[in-house]
């Protein structure tokens, strides 16, 4: 039971990732903060009922407003926040040709911004603390490109590279931070982004479908 007692805060706790990490955590002995734009009241509601700890907080994590309260449900409820995991994404399953600018202002504000706003709440309340633990879930495709999902691929590098930066920054503070780059896993999220692909299998397996442009490397 490592994570008997730490306070959680887990984003994207709905669905498919996210909730899969609630059920473990909880399962753990942790004491969570379920964060989701949409209402998971009814999944925060069945971890409970199966014995867990956990309060679920309505928050956009690429609004500094929601963030900032989401915070203070987490201070207020538990008192610290020990572990942070971000994992609150969307997709885009699109070439930038077909990418309007408002849409990739909503994915970068959601994917990467939603990182910066959560990890810097959190950071300032673990250098408090005396250390902490931040984990973020980007992709794989934040290492190698895949077809028709350029924006996407771009937020998750930004945040596979934010993870680096942050883990060099607070390292000496007692703060760890990681990055997960997930393979394919079967949520409501990749069911979109593959039924809105024109070649799902190459969105899906980058490494052996996309095409090299001459002169790139992975
Ligand atoms: N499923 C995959 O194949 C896969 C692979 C690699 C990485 N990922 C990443 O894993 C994470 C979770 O994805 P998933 O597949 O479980 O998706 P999912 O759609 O099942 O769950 C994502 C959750 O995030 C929530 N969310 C979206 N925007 C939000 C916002 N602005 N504020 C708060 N919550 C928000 C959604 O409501 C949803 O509950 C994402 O960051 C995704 O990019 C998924």
């Amino acid at each position: 039971m490592r994570m008997k007692d730490k306070v959680a805060v887990i984003t994207g706790a709905k669905s498919g990732i996210g909730l899969a990490t609630a059920r473990r955590f909880a399962a753990e002995g942790a004491k969570l903060v379920a964060v989701d734009v949409k209402d998971a009241s009814k999944e925060v509601g069945e971890l409970v009922e199966d014995g867990g700890q956990a309060r679920f907080v309505q928050a956009d994590v690429s609004s500094a407003s929601n963030v900032e309260r989401l915070v203070q449900e987490a201070l207020a409820a538990y008192g610290r926040v020990d572990v942070l995991v971000n994992n609150a994404g969307m997709e885009l399953p699109k070439k930038i040709t077909d990418t309007t600018d408002s849409e990739w202002d909503r994915l970068m504000d959601v994917n990467l911004k939603g990182v910066l706003l959560c990890s810097r709440a959190a950071v300032r309340l673990m250098q408090h603390q005396g250390g902490g633990a931040i984990v973020n879930v980007a992709s794989e495709l934040g290492l190698v490109a895949g077809s028709e999902i350029a924006a996407y691929c771009a937020s998750k590098g930004g945040v596979v590279q934010l993870a680096k930066a942050m883990a060099i920054d607070h390292a000496a503070e007692g703060i760890r931070v990681n990055c997960v780059c997930p393979d394919p896993v079967a949520t409501p999220l990749l069911e979109a982004t593959l039924s809105g692909s024109s070649n799902p299998k190459a969105t899906q397996h980058p490494e052996q479908d996309a095409p090299q442009a001459a002169g790139t490397s992975r």
